[in-house]
Protein backbone atom coordinates (compact mmCIF):
# COMPACT_ATOMS: atom_id res chain seq x y z
CA UNK A 1 0.00 0.00 0.00
CA UNK A 2 1.22 3.67 -0.95
CA UNK A 3 1.34 5.80 2.61
CA UNK A 4 -1.34 7.61 0.93
CA UNK A 5 -3.57 4.90 1.69
CA UNK A 6 -4.34 4.80 5.07
CA UNK A 7 -5.77 8.40 4.76
CA UNK A 8 -7.68 7.86 1.86
CA UNK A 9 -9.32 5.19 3.60
CA UNK A 10 -9.98 7.89 6.93
CA UNK A 11 -10.93 10.71 4.34
CA UNK A 12 -14.23 8.30 3.93
CA UNK A 13 -14.45 7.73 7.97
CA UNK A 14 -14.19 11.48 7.80
CA UNK A 15 -17.27 12.16 5.02
CA UNK A 16 -19.08 9.75 7.04
CA UNK A 17 -19.13 11.37 10.32
CA UNK A 18 -19.82 14.82 8.19
CA UNK A 19 -22.88 13.34 6.72
CA UNK A 20 -24.23 12.31 9.99
CA UNK A 21 -23.65 15.94 11.13
CA UNK A 22 -25.24 17.24 8.31
CA UNK A 23 -27.89 15.45 9.07
CA UNK A 24 -27.96 16.27 13.03
CA UNK A 25 -27.81 20.32 11.54
CA UNK A 26 -31.21 19.91 10.18
CA UNK A 27 -32.43 18.29 13.27
CA UNK A 28 -30.99 20.98 15.07
CA UNK A 29 -32.52 23.67 13.09
CA UNK A 30 -35.85 22.22 13.06
CA UNK A 31 -36.13 21.82 17.11
CA UNK A 32 -33.49 24.68 17.93
CA UNK A 33 -32.25 22.57 20.49
CA UNK A 34 -29.12 19.92 20.38
CA UNK A 35 -28.54 17.11 21.81
CA UNK A 36 -25.05 17.71 24.27
CA UNK A 37 -23.42 14.18 23.35
CA UNK A 38 -24.08 14.31 19.89
CA UNK A 39 -21.76 17.75 20.08
CA UNK A 40 -19.24 15.63 22.44
CA UNK A 41 -18.99 12.82 19.79
CA UNK A 42 -18.56 15.20 17.12
CA UNK A 43 -15.62 16.78 19.26
CA UNK A 44 -14.60 13.83 20.27
CA UNK A 45 -13.89 12.56 16.78
CA UNK A 46 -12.94 15.31 14.99
CA UNK A 47 -10.43 15.95 17.74
CA UNK A 48 -8.79 12.47 17.91
CA UNK A 49 -9.55 10.98 14.70
CA UNK A 50 -9.94 13.90 12.37
CA UNK A 51 -7.13 16.50 13.33
CA UNK A 52 -4.42 14.41 16.07
CA UNK A 53 -4.56 11.25 14.20
CA UNK A 54 -5.22 12.11 10.43
CA UNK A 55 -3.94 15.62 10.32
CA UNK A 56 -1.13 14.91 11.86
CA UNK A 57 -0.38 11.97 10.05
CA UNK A 58 -0.46 14.26 7.46
CA UNK A 59 1.48 16.92 8.61
CA UNK A 60 4.19 14.88 10.68
CA UNK A 61 5.00 12.38 8.13
CA UNK A 62 3.49 13.31 4.65
CA UNK A 63 4.29 17.32 4.04
CA UNK A 64 7.49 16.73 6.91
CA UNK A 65 8.93 14.54 4.05
CA UNK A 66 7.38 16.73 1.06
CA UNK A 67 9.37 19.61 2.67
CA UNK A 68 12.58 17.79 1.84
CA UNK A 69 11.78 17.58 -1.68
CA UNK A 70 12.67 20.30 -4.41
CA UNK A 71 8.66 21.21 -4.88
CA UNK A 72 7.12 22.52 -7.70
CA UNK A 73 5.71 26.22 -6.61
CA UNK A 74 1.87 24.76 -6.94
CA UNK A 75 2.63 22.21 -4.65
CA UNK A 76 4.58 24.05 -1.77
CA UNK A 77 1.58 26.78 -1.96
CA UNK A 78 -0.73 23.90 -1.75
CA UNK A 79 0.81 22.56 1.60
CA UNK A 80 0.50 25.65 2.77
CA UNK A 81 -3.15 26.27 2.38
CA UNK A 82 -3.86 22.91 3.42
CA UNK A 83 -1.98 23.41 7.43
CA UNK A 84 -3.80 26.70 7.40
CA UNK A 85 -6.94 24.66 6.84
CA UNK A 86 -6.08 22.27 9.25
CA UNK A 87 -5.33 24.96 11.61
CA UNK A 88 -8.72 26.44 10.72
CA UNK A 89 -10.60 22.92 11.73
CA UNK A 90 -8.64 23.08 15.23
CA UNK A 91 -9.82 26.32 16.26
CA UNK A 92 -13.08 25.89 15.42
CA UNK A 93 -13.49 22.53 17.02
CA UNK A 94 -12.01 24.81 19.99
CA UNK A 95 -15.21 27.29 19.53
CA UNK A 96 -17.51 24.13 19.44
CA UNK A 97 -16.27 22.66 22.65
CA UNK A 98 -16.75 25.90 24.12
CA UNK A 99 -20.14 26.71 23.12
CA UNK A 100 -21.21 23.26 24.08
CA UNK A 101 -20.29 23.68 28.09
CA UNK A 102 -22.07 26.92 27.90
CA UNK A 103 -25.16 25.26 26.23
CA UNK A 104 -24.98 22.80 28.61
CA UNK A 105 -25.13 25.47 31.29
CA UNK A 106 -27.62 26.63 29.87
CA UNK A 107 -27.03 29.45 27.78
CA UNK A 108 -29.34 29.73 24.50
CA UNK A 109 -26.74 32.18 23.03
CA UNK A 110 -24.27 29.31 22.74
CA UNK A 111 -26.76 27.34 20.54
CA UNK A 112 -26.08 29.70 17.20
CA UNK A 113 -22.10 29.49 17.72
CA UNK A 114 -22.68 25.65 17.95
CA UNK A 115 -24.89 25.85 14.49
CA UNK A 116 -22.28 28.20 13.06
CA UNK A 117 -19.39 25.92 14.03
CA UNK A 118 -20.83 22.48 12.95
CA UNK A 119 -22.26 24.34 9.50
CA UNK A 120 -18.49 25.59 9.00
CA UNK A 121 -17.35 21.95 9.56
CA UNK A 122 -19.86 20.25 7.42
CA UNK A 123 -18.36 22.91 4.63
CA UNK A 124 -14.72 22.54 5.00
CA UNK A 125 -14.12 19.38 5.41
CA UNK A 126 -15.43 17.95 1.87
CA UNK A 127 -13.84 20.71 0.42
CA UNK A 128 -10.35 19.98 2.06
CA UNK A 129 -10.75 16.10 1.19
CA UNK A 130 -11.29 16.59 -2.20
CA UNK A 131 -8.07 18.89 -2.62
CA UNK A 132 -6.05 16.44 -1.38
CA UNK A 133 -7.42 13.36 -2.87
CA UNK A 134 -7.83 14.66 -6.75
CA UNK A 135 -5.32 17.00 -6.70
CA UNK A 136 -2.61 16.74 -4.00
CA UNK A 137 -1.90 13.32 -2.95
CA UNK A 138 -1.01 11.63 -6.22
CA UNK A 139 0.88 13.37 -7.84
CA UNK A 140 3.07 14.18 -4.68
CA UNK A 141 3.85 10.27 -4.67
CA UNK A 142 6.23 11.08 -7.74
CA UNK A 143 8.72 13.11 -4.90
CA UNK A 144 9.49 9.90 -3.23
CA UNK A 145 11.48 6.40 -4.59
CA UNK A 146 10.07 3.19 -3.48
CA UNK A 147 11.85 2.72 -0.15
CA UNK A 148 10.89 6.08 1.15
CA UNK A 149 7.23 5.18 0.48
CA UNK A 150 7.72 1.95 2.70
CA UNK A 151 9.21 4.08 5.34
CA UNK A 152 6.11 6.47 5.46
CA UNK A 153 3.84 4.03 5.17
CA UNK A 154 5.69 2.07 8.48
CA UNK A 155 6.10 5.37 10.50
CA UNK A 156 1.96 5.68 9.87
CA UNK A 157 1.40 2.63 11.93
CA UNK A 158 3.43 3.76 14.30
CA UNK A 159 2.12 6.86 14.78
CA UNK A 160 -1.77 5.35 14.94
CA UNK A 161 0.02 2.97 17.75
CA UNK A 162 0.82 5.31 20.07
CA UNK A 163 -2.58 7.53 19.72
CA UNK A 164 -4.99 5.37 21.70
CA UNK A 165 -2.45 5.15 24.40
CA UNK A 166 -1.74 9.22 24.30
CA UNK A 167 -5.63 9.86 24.28
CA UNK A 168 -6.37 7.46 27.61
CA UNK A 169 -3.32 8.98 29.44
CA UNK A 170 -4.30 12.20 28.57
CA UNK A 171 -8.08 11.33 29.87
CA UNK A 172 -6.34 9.99 33.30
CA UNK A 173 -4.52 13.53 33.67
CA UNK A 174 -7.77 15.23 32.92
CA UNK A 175 -9.26 13.34 35.67
CA UNK A 176 -6.56 13.55 37.87
CA UNK A 177 -6.72 17.26 37.92
CA UNK A 178 -10.49 17.38 38.23
CA UNK A 179 -9.75 15.31 41.22
CA UNK A 180 -7.17 17.33 42.74
CA UNK A 181 -9.29 20.60 42.22
CA UNK A 182 -12.73 19.07 44.05
CA UNK A 183 -10.03 18.04 46.76
CA UNK A 184 -9.04 21.57 47.40
FE1 LIG B 1 -5.64 17.46 5.52
FE1 LIG C 1 -6.77 14.62 4.85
Amino acid sequence: MMPIGPLMIEHRLIERMIDVMREEFVLIMKEKKVDPEFIETTVDFIHTYADRCHHGKEEDILFRDLGGKKLTEEHRRMIEELVEEHRRGRNITGKLVEANAKYVQGSQEALSTIMDCIKTLIAFYPQHIEKEDKHFFIPCMDYFSDAEKEAMLKEEWEFDKSLIHEKYRNMVIAAERILTAKKL
